[in-house]
């Protein structure tokens, strides 16, 4: 699985997203260690509070099959089905991100035509913990 891989993966998933009150739609595609991709799309609500992220639909899909390892996240959102601008993680989702995966957990991103990559410890250095 090759990063344009994972993110055209992510892509696919944003155009799942319900997105009525934003119009912003986001893709998540979660590659587990052992080389499964579980994606995500952000569900919104019109009770706002219980919108849920792409990433963390990702990641609640897999952890309920029973999968807990991850190497890489490929993240893509946007309106107007244009996915090439930056869309970072908002926090809550790196703070799940942080409760599942270590620090050298891989972000991808798209800028433009180009790829970022991220670590988790480089975008969220001090996560909560007991
Ligand atoms: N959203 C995500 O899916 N992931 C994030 O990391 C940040 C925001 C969604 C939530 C909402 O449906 C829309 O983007 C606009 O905030």
């Amino acid at each position: 699985m090759t990063e344009h891989e994972l993110l055209q993966a992510a892509e696919n998933a944003a155009r799942n997203a319900y997105a009525p009150y934003s119009g912003f739609a986001v893709g998540a595609a979660l590659l587990s260690s052992d080389g499964v991709v579980y994606t995500g799309c952000n569900i919104e609500n019109r009770s706002f509070g219980a919108t849920c992220c792409a990433e963390r639909t990702a990641f609640f899909k897999a952890v309920s099959e029973g999968v807990y390892d991850f190497d890489a996240i490929a993240i893509v959102g946007g309106k107007d089905g244009d996915f090439t601008k930056l869309c970072p993680p908002c926090g809550i989702c790196r703070q799940v991100m942080a409760e599942f995966c270590s620090g050298d957990f891989k972000i991808l991103l798209r800028d433009g035509e180009k790829v970022q990559t991220h670590t988790l410890s480089g975008l969220f250095p001090l996560p909560f913990s007991l």
